[in-house]
């Protein structure tokens, strides 16, 4: 295995400064990064994204049929981009769950061909480990972004997951939380689609949320103090965002969006309902678990309200307790963020055989 000359000049240890391939392609995003890492951090020399957003919108939702093929026309094209002039990377990470199968086997496939072909080892990571690594890359040489201090709790918030997960210490995962229906995401997305916003709804409605009331429409608050799951997977700290959806629907059907209340104030106390809801959650979680860290991360850690208003809630209750969230360009699904879980993989030697790897579509990290 080759390594390259580190920014110290020091000859370093091939297995902790590395250059790392990550590669994601779960749901609509065929995404493919080149990380350069030592214990110093990881920074993204390269990364490119072919979003196939525009091709779902026509259809209100990801389609795993049309996903799969598009994840198969770009994901070559992608990886000869991001390796030219480029010499074989070190390691290479790949998502192999959980997510949309169609598009899992052509990351992993791909992964799989260059492993077995340049004879590089192969690291698998769960598409939510990356989510909860993405606050840690550094967009550059330059940036020098704060580590993970374990303990720590992430509340991990996108279209397919709602979930907050305790991390002991690394690589020891265990789900406290979970959504006993849709996911805060989704919600967000079957709201937007009510209004007639194209997919996916989140950015859009937070948009309009700006300039909106939060307390104009009083919208429940489903299960904040409630900790019992009456379905669904039994943890301590689950969520639950169909009866919201609910609320949402009927009240769209009884009244109308003019003056007052406006959509901008419709959105505004929508988005603050899921907002209250995830953050009480997180911080009774905290209380109870004393984490140092606590992370947001997932699709919907692009909400600045909910960003806004955790951070706010943190320091109000925890005094010794780092807030971190990924770069807003890093809060969607990407391959940096699964080059950057792949690394402290590789630095541990947990390497999959090409001959092994599985694309997982229902993979539990916890
Ligand atoms: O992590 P991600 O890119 O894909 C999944 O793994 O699901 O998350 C996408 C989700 C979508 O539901 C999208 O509406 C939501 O993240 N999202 C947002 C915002 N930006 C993205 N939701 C609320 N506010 C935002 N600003
Ligand atoms: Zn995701």
């Amino acid at each position: 295995m080759g390594f390259i000359t580190p920014r110290s000049g020091v000859r370093p240890s091939p297995l902790t400064h590395m250059r790392i391939l990550g590669i994601e392609s779960s749901c609509d995003d065929t995404s493919v990064a080149l990380l350069d890492c030592s214990p110093a951090g990881c920074f993204v020399m390269r990364e490119f994204t072919a979003s196939q957003i525009e091709i779902h919108q026509k259809y209100g939702g990801v389609v795993p049929e049309i996903a799969g093929r598009m994840h198969a026309e770009k994901i070559v094209p992608l990886i000869e981009e991001i390796l030219k002039n480029q010499p074989h990377p070190d390691a290479i990470a790949v998502t192999a769950g959980p997510g949309l199968i169609t598009g899992l086997l052509v990351g992993v496939e791909a992964a799989r061909a260059l492993s077995y072909a340049w004879d590089i080892p192969l690291v698998r990571i769960n598409h939510i480990e990356g989510h909860i690594f993405a606050p840690e890359i550094n967009k550059d040489e330059k940036e020098n972004r704060a580590k993970i201090i374990y303990p720590a709790l992430a509340l991990v918030v996108s279209g397919g997951h709602t979930e907050i997960i305790y991390i002991k210490k690394p690589g020891h995962h265990q789900k406290i939380g979970a959504t006993v229906d849709d996911a805060a995401g989704e919600c967000f997305d079957k709201v937007a689609k009510l209004l007639d916003l194209p997919y996916p709804g989140g950015p859009k409605i937070s948009e309009l949320a700006r300039a909106g009331k939060t307390d104009a429409i009083d919208f429940p608050r489903p299960m904040l103090k409630d900790n019992s799951a009456k379905c669904g997977p039994v943890y301590n700290w689950n969520f639950s965002f169909s009866g919201l959806k609910t609320a949402a629907l009927y009240w769209l059907q009884k009244n109308k969006l003019s003056e007052a209340p406006t959509a901008s104030d419709f959105c505004a106390s929508f988005e603050q309902a899921i907002v209250d809801v995830l953050i009480g959650k997180t911080i009774r979680a905290g209380k109870e678990f004393s984490p140092k860290t606590i992370i947001l991360a997932g699709g919907v850690s692009a909400n600045q309200k909910l960003r806004a208003d955790l951070a706010a809630a943190i320091k109000n209750n925890f005094s010794e307790t780092q807030f971190l969230v990924p770069a807003p360009a890093y809060c969607m699904d990407n391959a940096a963020m699964i080059a950057m879980a792949g690394y402290y993989h590789a630095v541990d030697k947990n390497f999959t055989k090409w001959q092994n790897i599985k694309a997982d579509p229902n993979w539990e990290l916890a």
